[in-house]
């Protein structure tokens, strides 16, 4: 017979992301409210393994809403990868009774939720693994969103504007490297927000002569006298870049790297309410036994996919987005 959920826990695993905190918050505040005890899993899937635990009630989780990063840290752990290691969280999660688990993060922690759940049923444990996506990549198949992508973007577009301040003032060339592990997502709609000269993204094949040296040539021509390119880190080094513009288009280029900056700051609008939202349906999936799943967003939506199903999802790049970039980026100025 299916066990009353009575007590769950609760962790952040991988990079961390704005909306984190929100999330945590949302999971407690819908547990508690429900009778639903809740255990805090410090620094991840390794946390578990560590019995890293602190007891959280619906105090606990006030005034933190509005608060980037994690206030249950988060790591990647090696050792979760190993059945041996699981074995471990395992003995964790009998010993304090956990009837399931909250892991909110990105692609590693729901493919280490997984092995856990599927390695619970093998020891005839009734555990019940839901992830919620939170990571500035926006690189989650299942889920048009993920927790973080909205503030990190516009944590960048910030940084842009007062880089344009400086590039304008001295005629420069600025070269911008944005995060996005081996995605384009944060690029792409950094460098429509932005108004970028050029966008190299890792799902486009780069053609430098196009789409970086004929954009610099043709905006000079239409009377520009900045530039500016916005590199996703997946498509290539920004140094690299800028060596290639100087040697093909004779400017001297400089290169920002913004960086972990992009994973800090107060969560946006976007990021609080979604979090609130997908934390609450994590909760529910589990009392309504729809356990071992991902949470997503979908259409506006907030659903929830088998988990092995979820992983198996692939998102279609927006290229349609991209080619509206590239029109917009167009400058008609004659080159010969
Ligand atoms: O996945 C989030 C992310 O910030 C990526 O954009 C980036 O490539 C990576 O994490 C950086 O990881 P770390 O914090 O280990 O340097």
């Amino acid at each position: 017979m299916e066990r009353e959920i009575r007590r769950i826990g609760v962790l952040t695993s991988g990079g961390d992301a704005p909306g984190m905190n929100a999330a945590v918050r949302a999971v407690v505040r819908c547990a508690v409210s429900q009778g639903i005890e809740c255990v805090g899993i410090r620094r991840g899937w390794s946390g578990l393994i560590n019995s890293d635990f602190i007891r959280m009630d619906a105090t606990s989780v006030s005034h933190i809403i509005n608060k980037g990063g994690t206030m249950l840290y988060t790591a990647r752990s090696k050792e979760f990868m190993d059945a041996a290691g699981r074995d471990r969280a395992l003995a964790s999660c009998k010993l304090l009774g956990l009837d399931g688990i909250v892991a909110v993060g990105g692609d590693g922690t729901f493919r280490g939720a997984l092995a856990l759940s599927r390695q619970a049923a093998a020891n005839g444990m009734d555990l019940q693994v839901v992830g919620i996506p939170a990571t500035i990549d926006n690189d989650i198949g299942c889920s048009h969103y993920t927790i973080g992508f909205d503030t990190a973007c516009n944590t960048a577009i910030e940084c842009i504007d007062k880089l344009r301040d400086t590039m304008q003032s001295h005629e420069r060339c600025s070269i911008v490297e944005v995060m996005g592990r081996h995605a384009g997502y944060l690029a792409l709609t950094v460098g429509l927000s932005v108004g970028a000269t050029a966008v190299l993204i890792p799902e486009r094949e780069l053609d430098f002569e196009n789409d970086v040296v004929e954009k610099i040539r043709r905006a000079r021509l239409a009377g520009t006298t900045h530039y500016m390119i916005v590199v996703a880190e997946g498509a290539g080094s920004a140094m690299d870049i800028a060596k290639r513009i100087n040697e093909e288009v004779g400017i001297d280029p400089r290169v920002t790297v913004l960086g972990h900056i992009q994973r800090g700051g107060s969560p946006s609008a976007r990021d609080r309410e979604i979090a609130s939202l997908m934390g609450y349906e994590a909760v529910q999936a589990m009392i309504e036994r729809r356990g071992n799943c991902v949470v997503a967003e979908q259409d506006g939506k907030i659903v929830d996919i088998e988990m092995e199903k979820a992983l198996q999802m692939v998102k279609p790049f927006d290229m349609e987005k991209y080619d509206i970039l590239q029109s917009l980026t167009h400058r008609s100025g004659s080159l010969r």
